[in-house]
């Protein structure tokens, strides 16, 4: 087999059998296969596209380029959720304590803030002495003693993805349905989990841009995940406006806290019911969506799953008293305020600008090896469809240095827009709760 014809058979759209994408992948990571080669690869694949059962394919040979963590001996249910990514998006840290408190398990990779959109990791960092690179070891026993565990990659775990990922990311293949899916599946199959639910964002603070082409993904997630033996169901989110009342690493775990004690903003808190109800369908601890979401609710309102986060931060090595003792404090001394410049409604912020500017003030990155702040991020006093007066506070915002506090002023203040009438999109909710096509064969039950 030789590189070059593989290339050529993908340009001429041909799929490739799992026998190619094996030599082309395991021979990229094996360092035998050079970067232009897999860069033309994955270009074609952008052109050209990759049928269902290639991109399984493609996703299986990901998954053996490294090592798959073994989770037997723990009682599952295993049910892991994940977010194609976007801006103020905190529901992991609200779903997983509550996935335990119901008596499944989530063992959840995650990954760190990259552009506009958020990560887990730096979000789960900004605790004091909370650890997120566990050994597989530790994984397994804080899985087993908390109901969850939330670490980072380790370096064993889809080696391909790592490499692909940064080879897309300046080659412009990003944005490719087949290489996104092989790319998030090939890392949930490894972390173990049986099954996953996917907040598929659309929106200018989302990848995909438009509700369509998230429906595409979903889809191809869905069936993807499906034919590798993993229950998958999705549902489609808004990501037009940030999500919640915050933006910031600290600043979300604290807007977390607030949703586990019945506190959450109201679109926050219908994304993650929406989440949660799905994976407790998943994990056989509703019957449909609406037991799910009542389920969930009442949960929450338990309090239960606050002493599970509360139980996972110490199980990690976090020290939950300093992390109570912060609420409210922990900001960076660099402050400033954006008020309304128009009056009459906030007809929308900006979830795409608002993101850029986080990278700005430290709380995202560009580079992977760009550092972030703890203590950087924006408060929304105001969100889409509240009424505004000229002058009135909409975001508080905290930046790492002078620098970025004035580099980010202007930007938040030009991503809010005013209209005379209350938006009509104001009305509609941010999820998309049942989205019939988007569900795997075994899900089915979800759409009723
Ligand atoms: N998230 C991933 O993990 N991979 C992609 O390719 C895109 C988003």
């Amino acid at each position: 087999m030789r590189a070059v014809d593989i290339i050529r058979e993908k340009r001429s759209g041909k799929e490739l059998s799992k026998e190619e994408l094996a030599f082309l992948i395991n021979g990229y990571v094996a360092g035998e296969i050079p970067d232009y080669q897999v860069a033309a690869w994955a270009m074609a694949v952008f052109f050209q596209g990759m049928t269902p059962g290639e991109t399984a394919s493609l996703t299986e040979v990901m998954v053996r380029s490294g090592a798959v963590l073994d989770l037997s001996g723990i009682p599952g249910p295993f049910v892991d959720k994940h977010s194609t990514g976007g801006v103020g998006d905190k529901t992991s840290l609200i779903l997983a304590p509550l996935a335990a408190s119901l008596g499944m398990k989530d063992p959840m990779m995650s990954g760190r803030a990259l552009g506009h959109t958020g990560g887990t990791l730096d979000k789960l960092d900004s605790i004091p002495g909370y650890r997120t690179n566990l050994s597989a070891r530790e994984f397994r026993d804080i899985l087993r003693d908390t109901g969850f565990a939330m670490t980072g990659q380790t370096a064993d775990i889809v080696p391909a993805d790592r490499l692909l990922y940064a080879l897309r990311d300046v080659t412009g293949t990003v944005e490719s349905v087949p290489l996104i899916t092989a790319s998030i599946l090939s890392k949930k199959v490894a972390e173990g989990t049986e099954a996953l639910v996917l907040d598929v964002k659309y929106g200018s603070g989302a990848f995909m841009k438009e509700p369509a082409d998230a429906e595409k993904l979903a889809l191809s997630l869905t069936h993807t995940g499906a034919a590798l033996g993993i229950q998958v169901a999705a549902i489609l989110t808004d990501m037009n406006e940030p999500l919640g009342r915050t933006m910031g690493n600290f600043l979300e775990v604290e807007e977390c806290l607030d949703c586990l004690e019945g506190a959450g903003a109201a679109d926050l808190m219908e994304v993650t019911l929406a989440l949660g109800a799905r994976m407790a369908v998943l994990g056989g601890k509703a019957g449909s969506v609406d037991q799910g979401l009542a389920l969930c609710a009442a949960e929450l309102a338990s309090g239960r799953p606050r002493e599970r986060f509360l139980a996972n931060v110490a199980a990690q090595g976090g020290d939950a008293a300093r992390l109570l003792a912060l609420r409210g404090t922990y900001r960076s001394a660099f402050k400033g305020e954006v008020a309304a410049s128009g009056s009459g409604f906030i007809a929308g912020i900006d979830a795409g600008q608002v993101g850029h500017t986080g990278v700005i003030l430290g709380v995202g990155r560009n580079r992977a090896d760009d550092t972030v702040s703890p203590v950087a991020g924006v408060e929304f006093h105001k969100k889409r469809g509240d009424p505004v007066s000229p002058g009135e506070k909409i975001m508080t915002l905290w930046a790492r240095d002078a620098d970025s506090l004035a580099a980010a002023l202007p930007r938040l203040g030009k991503a809010v827009r005013y209209s005379p009438q209350p938006p009509a999109v104001s009305t509609q909710p941010p999820a998309v709760p049942a989205w019939p096509p988007v569900v795997s064969e075994r899900c089915n039950t979800l759409s009723g």
